[in-house]
């Protein structure tokens, strides 16, 4: 337990767990991450906040920023919503570059950090608490919708959010995300020679789940989808996809992110980064019938 400079206590380092690969649908899995997220967004930014800069847009432990990679097409005047804003240091950067950015996140911790840097900076980005499965926005509000690894990989219904996000967005509007690259769910998390070794299936889709040892509540859930399923995903909502980007881990970046690291990074991809335009003039279907990509039957 450690008393942080916000003033609240919080528990960390985390309780012991086991893991468990199992089905976890929409409410376990958002009431285990939010839990999550607001026990871990001490740690979490006092171990990456400097790396992710308080007006700065990475993409992934990797480094890439969109100000290299200009993956959301222009930003000026256009209204954007971060979905998994956490501490909105993306937002924060759209903000600067003219773009009025939102932030959406499902972590109360989260978004205190955000008001704390927005005071600090001077840059404030408006935000809600939310889920990615349920955004409390009109049809048709923004240009532009994106997520560093935000609340994608942590949703169990995923075609839901898929459908939200073209919901909001305008016709012609811009979707990008990044997750942990598909393939690494073949590898144990380990940013080690271990986790270079394929011991799990790729096309398993059963969520990760971790269980508190002490109580046996769900603590964490993460799922997985393979490419094809993201491409079917965005397909089936009305979106054409135009970038995959895959980044490379680079020279001097020594930096160990949970199970990223340059031992894995100069060898496998870590980081997905999906790209794709809503198309015009198109009756897109919200939320069909969809495949089940949890694995359920
Ligand atoms: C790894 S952080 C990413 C935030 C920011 N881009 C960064 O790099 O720090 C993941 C964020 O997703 C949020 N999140 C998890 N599940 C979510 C959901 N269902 N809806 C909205 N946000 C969610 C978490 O609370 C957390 O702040």
């Amino acid at each position: 337990m450690t008393t942080t400079t916000l003033g609240v206590v919080q528990e960390w380092p985390q309780r012991p767990v086991t893991a468990h690969r199992r089905d976890a649908g929409e409410d376990e899995s958002r009431g285990a991450n939010g839990a999550d997220w607001d026990r871990y967004a001490d740690e979490y930014q006092a171990t990456h906040g400097e790396f992710l800069g308080d007006v700065g847009f990475l993409w992934g432990p990797e480094g890439l920023t969109e100000a290299a990679a200009r993956i959301l097409g222009p930003l000026t005047d256009r209204d954007v919503l971060e979905v998994g804003s956490g501490a909105g240091q993306c937002s924060r950067w759209i903000r600067s570059e003219g773009g009025r950015a939102f932030g959406l996140d499902l972590s109360h911790r989260q978004l205190q950090h955000s008001r704390r840097i927005d005071e600090m900076t001077g840059v404030a980005v408006p935000s809600v608490r939310g889920t990615a499965t349920h955004l409390p926005f009109a049809d048709a509000s923004f240009d532009v919708v994106f997520s560093s690894f935000g609340a994608l990989q942590f949703v169990a219904d995923i075609d839901v959010a898929v459908a939200e996000t073209a919901r909001v967005l305008r016709p012609g509007g811009r979707f990008a995300f990044s997750i942990t690259h598909p393939t690494r769910w073949m590898f144990p998390d380990d940013p080690g020679e271990e986790g270079l070794v394929a011991s799990q299936s790729y096309w398993d889709r059963t969520p990760y789940v971790e269980v508190d040892d002490e109580t046996g509540a769900t603590s964490y859930v993460e799922h997985h989808r393979t490419l094809g399923d993201w491409v079917g995903l965005l397909a089936g909502h009305g979106f054409r996809l135009t970038t995959l980007l895959e980044p490379e881990w680079p020279d001097g970046n020594d930096r160990l992110w949970g199970g990223w690291s340059g031992v894995r990074g100069r060898l496998t991809p870590g980081t997905a980064i999906f790209g794709a335009d809503l198309a015009t003039g198109t009756k897109v279907p919200t939320c069909g019938p969809g495949r089940d990509l949890t694995g359920d039957q």
